[in-house]
């Protein structure tokens, strides 16, 4: 599908049943990001970003309307092919960085690749490049606890990067950190989309939304600027 869409969205809703009430929470988002692009997703809180992150990073489905990722229809695939897609394509970053808190930066980088065909050595040295990129080389041993919470949100990066995605989501990843901190954390994600990935970042904050390319703006589950 030469000159298509990376990723490509069409009248996608989401719907969540309460009770007798449905609540809508996306409202036929219609949208397209292309390889390579860095995009920043704003809008007030509950205006449905983490669902479109959700639904985006293949986490859950839209309630209708269609998904393409690198042409692919991804309604049309079951769970398996679903999430052996997720590992695949897509690295997730969270504001709370989700680290395993008894293992050290490098076996929690590893994590995600002890699923996949590759041996644990060429994993672990995998991992160690990646924290060496980040910036954490002399730190590959620590614990989380050990680590602040910049350092526990660029072993969070690398770990996203293990499986070399196309697509890196970051919900809110500077949410938790002070602003010279925050600015760190996004000239490394600036880097990263300089060496080719496509990233998708949602935050609250002006200084952080600059450093993307892109700027969409979701309000009430509809996007109003894009
Ligand atoms: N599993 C769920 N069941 C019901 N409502 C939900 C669920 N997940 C999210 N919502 C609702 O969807 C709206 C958008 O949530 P969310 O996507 O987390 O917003 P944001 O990330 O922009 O703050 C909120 O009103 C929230 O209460
Ligand atoms: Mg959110």
């Amino acid at each position: 599908m030469s000159g298509a869409a990376l990723i490509r969205l069409r009248g996608v809703d989401k719907r969540y049943q309460q009770g007798e009430l449905a609540v809508e929470v996306l409202k036929g988002i219609d949208l397209d990001i292309a390889a390579g692009e860095f995009v920043a997703l704003l809008g007030p809180s509950g205006s449905g970003k983490s669902t479109l992150m959700h639904i985006l990073g293949l986490l859950d489905r839209p309630s209708s309307g269609s998904y393409y990722l690198a042409g692919e229809d991804v309604a049309s695939h079951d769970d398996d092919r679903l999430s052996e897609l997720r590992n695949r394509a897509i690295g997730f970053i969270f504001q709370t960085f989700y680290l395993v808190p008894y293992l050290s930066a490098l076996e929690n980088v590893v994590l995600p690749g002890l699923y996949g065909p590759e041996s644990g050595r060429h994993l672990r040295q995998r991992a160690e490049e990646l924290l060496v990129q980040v910036g954490l080389s002399e730190r590959l041993d620590f614990r989380p606890s050990q680590l602040s919470g910049g350092q526990q949100q660029r072993v969070a990066i690398a770990r996203a990067l293990l499986c070399s995605p196309q697509v890196l989501l970051a919900d809110e990843p500077t949410g938790q950190l002070d602003s010279n901190t925050s600015a760190e954390i996004m000239e490394l994600l600036a880097g990263i989309h300089r060496r080719g990935h496509t990233v998708i970042l949602v935050t609250h904050d002006h200084a952080t939304a600059a450093f993307a390319q892109r700027r969409i703006v979701l309000n009430d589950g509809c996007i109003v600027l894009a």
